[in-house]
This record gives C-alpha cells, sequence and structure tokens, in this order.
C-alpha cells in the first residue's frame, strides 16, 4: 500500500521559510514523547523535534495524547531572554502563531489559553508547554504541539475533537501545513509589542465573551463570563455578582458551543 501520510524531514526542509526556527531539525518515525526525546538532545533555540507517532504523548491536566500517524507532533525549543515571570507570554505567543498557520487550511479560533479549535468548537490542535530548568533558571522552553492534520482517532476525554483532513473533506499536506505553523510562530515571537499580539489573540479566542467555567488545579471553580484577555495573557472573569477574578492558567470549559453544555 502506498504511504498516505507525507510528513518526512525532506518535505519539512522543502517547504520551510523561516530564519531561524526549524533550521535545526530531528526528525523521528516513532518517540516515547517530543519532550522525552528533548530531553536526549543537545537543542538549541528554534530547533524543532518532529515525530510521525509517540507511543506515550501527554496532553494538558496530565492526560494522554493519542499520536497517531497523519498527526504532526513536535517541541519547539525557545531560549528566552526574558525573566521568568514573562514565560508564560510565551503560550499566548505560541498559540496565536499555531492559530494563524493552521487557519491558512482551515478557519480556526484560539479556545483559551491555547486550544485551536474548529469554527464549531472542534479541536484541531493541543498545545502544552513545559519549562526545563537548569539549576534554578529556566534552560529552554519546551513547546509541545500536536496538531489533527489527517489522523482520525483521538483519545476518549476528548469528546469534540476533529482534524484539518476530515474537516476540507480530503487531506492536508502536513509538511505544508508544520511549515506555515512555524513560519507564524516566528513572526509573532519577533513582534515586540505585546499589546499587539494580545489584540490580535483576543479577536480570534472564542473564550472571549463567552460564559466559561474555569477550574482551578485545586478543584475549586468559578463561573462566569470572559471579560478580558489580559496583555500578560491571563483571563478576567466576572462572576454573577459581577466580581472579577483573574485566571492564569489552569482548565476552562466554554459554555454554549453545543448547546448548553461547557467543553
Ligand atoms: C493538550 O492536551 O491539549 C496538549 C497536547 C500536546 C500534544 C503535543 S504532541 C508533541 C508534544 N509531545 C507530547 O508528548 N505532547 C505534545
Amino acid at each position: 500500500m502506498i504511504n498516505q501520510y507525507t510528513l518526512s524531514a525532506e518535505g519539512i526542509n522543502k517547504h520551510l521559510k523561516t530564519e531561524f526556527i526549524g533550521k535545526k531539525l530531528y526528525f523521528f518515525d516513532t518517540v516515547s514523547s517530543t519532550f522525552d526525546a528533548c530531553e536526549k538532545l543537545d537543542v538549541c533555540h528554534g530547533a524543532v523535534v518532529c515525530a510521525k507517532t509517540q507511543t506515550s504523548g501527554c496532553g494538558r491536566m496530565g492526560r494522554q495524547w493519542q499520536s497517531d500517524m497523519g498527526g504532526i507532533y513536535f517541541s519547539l525549543i525557545i531560549k528566552p531572554d526574558t525573566k521568568a515571570e514573562d514565560l508564560q507570554l510565551y503560550t499566548t505567543i505560541c498559540a496565536l502563531g499555531v492559530q494563524r498557520g493552521i487557519a491558512k487550511f482551515v478557519p480556526c479560533c484560539i479556545k483559551w489559553p491555547n486550544d485551536i479549535v474548529s469554527k464549531k468548537g472542534k479541536k484541531l490542535c493541543g498545545i502544552l508547554t513545559k519549562i526545563k530548568f537548569s539549576s534554578c533558571e529556566c534552560d529552554y522552553i519546551n513547546v509541545g504541539i500536536g496538531i489533527n492534520a489527517n489522523n482520525s482517532a483521538f483519545a476518549p476525554e476528548l469528546k469534540y475533537a476533529s482534524s484539518l483532513g476530515a474537516y476540507t473533506g480530503g487531506r492536508v499536506d502536513e509538511n505544508a501545513v508544520l511549515c506555515e505553523v512555524l513560519c507564524e510562530i516566528e513572526k509573532c515571537l519577533k513582534e515586540k509589542d505585546m499589546g499587539k499580539i494580545a489584540d490580535e489573540y483576543a479577536k480570534v479566542c472564542i473564550t472571549l465573551g463567552s460564559k466559561v467555567r474555569a477550574i482551578y488545579a485545586s478543584g475549586e471553580e468559578t463561573q462566569g463570563v470572559c471579560i478580558a484577555i489580559e496583555n500578560d495573557g491571563s483571563i478576567t472573569i466576572q462572576k454573577d455578582d459581577m466580581s472579577l477574578v483573574n485566571v492564569n492558567s489552569g482548565e476552562v470549559s466554554v459554555r454554549g458551543i453545543y448547546g448548553d453544555e461547557y467543553v
């Protein structure tokens, strides 16, 4: 049978139009997780560690990320020149870059903080950012990105997921998708005005203006309407009693995409 999946180091190198991201490319058929693979490599700023499949892909909140052939699984290494408090900005910056890249193939939005979803709210891509420390300092940020390009099986807890291929009714070129995403992340990383990033992020974020439920790691919950995306990437929720709560991270469910359910 002809291999229907196109992702390859040659294909990526052919499409890549970036200045520094992905110039150092590590490409694997299979890894446990691209996070594990990075631990064994001497990765530099802008390096991309990409795999066709992962046997133990990690998702947010300790979930598993199903990583079959047809998806795009990679880690992007960023060595920041910024203070530790600013590190979460990279979540916002990279989410916008990924949204811009995927939007060249399928209309999509961001669900705060960094899920890329179709206009109907189906998850097309997940991002998990980890910080690698060496002697208390941030050595690098590992932005792990999983794009549902042409894969069709998703972890059971992802009730609402889809792929770019399914959305277009055919297939997308995995190398082209990855290279557009890398190119847009690079443009966003070069943007020095965080206000501009936050404004554009807000325009494509379905969480803004929606009724949301924030669930903290402790299990506590806050419900209200998301009324702002702040320049530091956090959101402000207005509760029913009109009080305001700032939320930095955690799980935020948005209500109303599928009837009254929070997803
Ligand atoms: C999420 O749960 O939304 C985040 C999913 C992140 C998946 C990617 S695939 C590449 C990288 N390696 C992993 O093990 N996970 C991330």
